[in-house]
């Protein structure tokens, strides 16, 4: 297939903020309150009550013992007063990062309504009665899809598809957690909002506190 112009032409076509005129001004009408954790929640039920898909995907970046980082795409799975909850294995890439160092960044975009919120913390493995419990809640599909996760390459996929298969006709309704299931916490250290404005003249408000039991501190930034 031919398109015409160069990689950077064809870029700089596409358009940014396309969904900010909807949301104009809602930064500080509904803004968050004293702890920003609720509001996080909040944010995803709206840009899910815009349209937006799979508004409680978050990108979660971990960095391994010699400093280097990765991300990828998770769901969240509850949010409190304190803590985001994520599922995934402990000897996945990412559950091993943690291990080593649970320093990890959140961040969430939901381009239909021209927000972002990014989030540092710390992760923590919250057990294994939480973690079946979060296992158990899940569909018997993807309990049957976590048996695949292994450490190592995949020959090919049909490998894969007969290991499902397999896995499917050995458990019934009853698929067991496996051992390296695992539901973890982050604890925000930071959490900013961000919401573009028509005007380029985009919102910023960021909380910190230094401690999980200390009071956040919120102020605004320079776009
Ligand atoms: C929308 C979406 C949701 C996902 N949700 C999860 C999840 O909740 N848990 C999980 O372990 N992987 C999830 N994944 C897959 C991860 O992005 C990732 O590929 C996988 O966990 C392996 O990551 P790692 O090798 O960096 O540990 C999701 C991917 C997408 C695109």
């Amino acid at each position: 297939m031919h398109v015409d112009g160069t990689m950077r032409d064809r870029l700089r076509t596409i358009p940014v903020f396309v969904g900010v005129d909807a949301t104009a001004g809602r930064f500080e009408d509904d803004g968050p309150a004293d702890n920003p954790l609720p509001a996080i929640g909040e944010w995803i039920f709206a840009a899910a009550a815009a349209g937006q898909l799979e508004p409680h995907a978050m990108s979660l970046c971990t960095v391994d013992a010699s400093g280097v980082p990765s991300s990828r795409v998770l769901i969240v799975k509850d949010i409190d007063d304190e803590h985001l909850y994520f599922a995934t294995p402990s000897d996945s890439r990412k559950g091993l990062d943690i291990a080593a160092n649970p320093h990890v960044s959140a961040h969430f975009h939901w381009p239909l309504v021209g927000r972002q919120i990014r989030i540092v913390g710390t992760a923590a493995d919250q057990g294994r009665a939480a973690s079946e419990d979060d296992f158990a809640e899940r569909g018997r599909g993807s309990r049957l899809a976590a048996h695949l996760h292994r450490p190592g390459p995949l020959p090919d996929r049909r490998t894969a598809l007969a290991e499902f298969d397999r896995l499917g006709s050995r458990y019934g309704d009853e698929v067991p957690c496996p051992p390296t299931w695992t539901l973890y916490a982050i604890t925000p250290a930071e959490v900013e909002f961000w919401e573009a404005s028509a005007d380029r003249v985009h919102h910023r408000l960021v909380y910190r506190r230094d401690t999980r039991h200390a009071a956040w501190r919120r102020e605004l930034l320079w776009p």
